[in-house]
This record gives structure tokens, C-alpha cells and sequence, in this order.
């Protein structure tokens, strides 16, 4: 894992969104996993911002949503596929057949974490994935304590995530559980890019490139990771020692 530092958060959202644009420039057929949230809007802004410019032909890119919300609808503003489709996806004309999103409402959730298995599988595996990081050191909905062998999974989420994730949502929703992607997803993508901004993610920022690798700190996993960068503000790097 390396640690990069960026002044403010544009210019680490630049950084971010260079790298989604290089590797769709020299992989025309990649497979590229976002997450949704504050933290990435910006690169997501960005990266579409640039595809554009550019004239870069994304038909061949599978995109894959990292999380969501169990049981909220596509058409809810606070729903990760929300966020996917406005910042990115219908920007830049992507085709359904394109494009891998849990579906929240689906009767079978198992069988959604079976479907984004076996599609990350028949693609190849991951060639970039852009996560973000809770105040609980989840990464998608990897909850402390989740194993870091898990493939797509549903868990009940934890009282960190219930409480923070309400900002998402216009009018007070009922969270309970989320359908995710796992960590051996990330542990196994080809390059792996956690973002962070802003002074209240210093404290989880520094366990996660400090702290001990833990099962109660998924984001820790990322120390093991030979092709991961934590990217983050000066703001976020507030509480790093070394
Ligand atoms: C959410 C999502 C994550 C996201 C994280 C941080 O609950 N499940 O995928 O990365 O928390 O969100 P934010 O970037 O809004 O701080």
C-alpha cells in the first residue's frame, strides 16, 4: 500500500479521476468499481468531465456499483444507484447491459450477491476500484468484524453506519441492512484507490495506514494490499505520525 497526500480535496479528486481515465484510455474493455458517497462526487464530476472532453469511448467499460442500501428504490436520491446513474452513468451514456448495480429490492438478495460474483468473475476480475471510507473503518458495507474473505454479501449494519448514513437521505428512512461487494473483491482488484477528505476522517485515516490489521478495522486491510493507494487531503492526514 502507498499513501499519497494531495493538498485539498480537488486536487486529490483529480489525481482520482486521472487514474479512471488512464486506465479506460489503456484498457478499453476495463472493469471499474465505484463506490458512492461524498468522498468520490467529486471524482466522479470530474472523471465525466474528462471522458467527455476527451471523446473517450467507454461502450466497451463494465461498471460496477460497490454497494447499497437493502431496500431502498433506484429512484431514491439517497440510494448509491442514484448516485451512480446522476454522477456517472447516464452522463456519460453508458448502455444497461454495461452496467452491474445490486438491486435493493430484489426478493433474492443472495442471489444479487450471486449474479455480481459471477460477473466479476466472467469479466476478469476488477481492474480498479475507488472506495471510500466510513467512520467506522467499513469500506462498501464491510462492517467491523466482517471476514476479509467475503465475497458479495448481505450484513446488518452497524449503529455507526445507520446513524452517519442518514445524511444521505432527504426524509428519515429505515435502514437496516446493505448488500456489498466483499473485501476479497478488493483484495483481489488490480489496483485499489481509498479516498478520504476532510479533518473528521483523520482519526479513521490513521488507523487505517497505522493501526493494526484487524478484523474490527476493515479499511486496515488495505496495508496488505501490493497495488492499493490511500488518497487523502492534507486534512485527512492530520493525525498521521510517521
Ligand atoms: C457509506 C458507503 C460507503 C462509503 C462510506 C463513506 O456508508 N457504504 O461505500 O464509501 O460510507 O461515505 P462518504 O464518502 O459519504 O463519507
Amino acid at each position: 500500500m502507498q499513501l499519497k497526500i494531495y493538498k485539498d480535496y480537488h486536487s486529490l479528486s483529480e489525481a482520482a479521476a486521472t487514474e479512471i481515465i488512464e486506465l479506460v484510455k489503456n484498457k478499453p474493455d476495463a472493469v471499474l468499481c465505484l463506490a458512492s458517497g461524498d468522498t468520490p462526487r467529486l471524482t466522479c464530476k470530474l472523471f465525466a468531465e474528462k471522458a467527455i472532453k476527451e471523446k473517450i469511448d467507454l461502450s466497451n467499460v463494465t461498471f460496477i456499483g460497490l454497494d447499497e442500501w437493502v431496500g431502498i428504490p433506484p429512484e431514491n436520491e439517497g440510494s448509491c444507484h442514484y448516485f451512480f446513474q446522476h454522477e456517472v452513468l447516464t452522463p456519460l451514456h453508458f448502455s444497461a447491459d454495461q452496467v452491474h448495480l445490486f438491486d435493493a429490492i430484489s426478493e433474492n438478495q443472495e442471489e444479487e450477491c450471486r449474479k455480481m460474483d459471477n460477473i466479476i468473475f466472467e469479466k476478469g476480475g476488477i481492474d480498479l476500484m475507488i472506495v471510500g471510507i466510513g467512520m467506522n473503518g467499513h469500506i462498501g458495507f464491510n462492517e467491523p468484524g466482517v471476514s476479509f474473505d467475503k465475497h458479495s454479501h448481505v450484513i446488518d449494519l452497524d449503529d455507526t453506519t445507520l446513524s452517519v448514513g442518514q445524511k444521505y437521505f432527504k426524509t428519515a428512512v429505515s435502514l437496516l441492512k446493505g448488500i456489498t461487494l466483499g473485501l476479497h473483491h478488493l483484495r483481489e482488484s488490480k489496483k485499489v484507490l481509498l479516498l478520504a477528505n476532510g479533518a473528521k476522517k483523520a482519526g479513521v485515516i490513521q488507523k487505517t495506514v497505522e493501526g493494526e490489521i484487524t478484523l474490527s478495522f476493515p479499511a486496515s486491510i488495505m496495508q496488505k494490499h501490493s497495488n492499493g493507494f490511500v488518497m487523502i487531503d492534507e486534512e485527512a492526514a492530520g493525525l498521521i505520525e510517521k
